[in-house]
């Protein structure tokens, strides 16, 4: 994790990583290799976006899980560089769409090249993660993989159709994010299990343990993306309120007692124009950030909960911190 050393990001996750940390850099060199070959132009839209920044959450439950089931192989190494690739293009596709400018302390691929670059530069990243998983030669690795990006398209495709629909219900959100975001984390775990030649039953519970870190990690960005610090972050916040996106802290809002303030939000949200700065402090006032926290932290129990079924305490005490990390982060 050569990239991870290099950012704020170290002190937390460097941690949880070393049980896995001599995998790291090989996983890293077979990720930047793919951005060292031609076409000249691939160079020149990727600048260092595959290099710097970014947490590789991904990759490390990938390794982490692989290693709960067994030894880590080359396999697992090339499948946690592609899982990082898909989760690349990810983010570049979706700043198109939220209209952000700034994603791991760098410009956008959109404002810097344009949209039709941003497009196109996530489907080849797509593509060649996919050239880069098929060396993994595990159908299923490969099947579950395609699957996850599916369901990632799913949940950003009801993310956009939910747009403004006030009404949305915890449950459609909890929908939502265990397509958009959940599902790569759970996929991460599950292609850890699954090149470990994991049992059925392990391979669940992995994917399982993947998925409620992954619903817990997209409730707290969504909190973040009201009160974090962009700095810190490293990318646009505030996109949420503006793209009239609903997340949980604007449901628990809408439903908060007592009545005066949950109709006072209401009237903000039916507003032809969104006063994000007053829909913010009425937030706040609701106590919606704090049951949103409690919602977070209720889905990281619950992969605590798996993770005391992993035998190997070292990497038990490592998914116990992710879940920590995930619950209390600030970036
Ligand atoms: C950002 O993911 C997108 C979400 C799912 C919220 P990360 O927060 O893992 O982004 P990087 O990889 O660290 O940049
Ligand atoms: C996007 O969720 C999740 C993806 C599928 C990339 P967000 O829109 O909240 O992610 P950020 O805040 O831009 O990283
Ligand atoms: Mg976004
Ligand atoms: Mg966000």
């Amino acid at each position: 994790m050569t990239s991870m050393m290099r950012t704020n990001t170290e002190l937390d996750l460097g941690i949880i990583a070393a049980p896995v940390a001599k995998h790291w850099d090989r996983a890293e060199q077979i990720l930047v290799e793919q951005f060292r070959t031609p076409p000249p132009w691939l160079e020149r839209l990727m600048s260092d976006r595959a290099i710097f920044g970014g947490k590789r959450l991904r990759p490390l439950l990938l390794l982490l899980s692989g290693s709960a089931c067994g030894d880590i192989r080359e396999g697992h190494l090339v499948l946690a560089a592609a899982i990082e690739m898909i989760h690349l293009a990810t983010l570049i596709h979706d700043d198109l769409i939220d209209g952000a400018t700034t994603r791991r302390q760098m410009p956008t691929v959109n404002v810097e090249h344009g949209p039709t670059n941003s497009v196109l530069l996530g489907d080849w990243l797509y593509a060649q993660a996919f050239v880069l998983a098929a060396r993994s030669q595990s159908t299923a690795a490969v099947d579950a993989l395609a699957r996850s990006i599916r369901s990632v398209c799913d949940g950003e495709i009801r993310q956009h159709y939910c747009q403004g629909d006030f009404d949305l219900s915890l449950d459609d959100y909890l929908a939502m994010i265990e397509g958009k975001t959940a599902s790569l984390c759970a996929a991460a775990c599950e292609i850890g299990a699954i090149m470990s030649h994991a049992t059925t039953d392990q391979r669940a519970a992995m994917a399982s343990f993947g998925r409620h870190l992954g619903v817990a990690f997209q409730i707290v960005d969504d909190i973040l993306d009201l009160v974090g610090s962009p700095e810190r972050m490293g990318k646009t916040l505030g996109t949420d309120l503006a793209n009239r996106r609903v997340t949980a802290p604007l449901i628990f809002a809408l439903s908060c007692e007592p009545p005066a303030i949950r109709a006072r939000v209401r009237r903000m949200v039916d507003a032809p124009t969104v006063d994000a700065t007053g829909l913010l402090s009425l937030i706040e006032e609701s106590g919606a950030l704090q049951l949103s926290w409690e919602l977070a932290k209720r889905h990281c129990r619950l992969a605590q909960a798996i993770s005391r079924q992993v035998a190997d305490e070292a990497i038990a005490q490592a998914f116990v911190l992710l879940t920590e990390f995930v619950a209390q982060r600030t970036y």
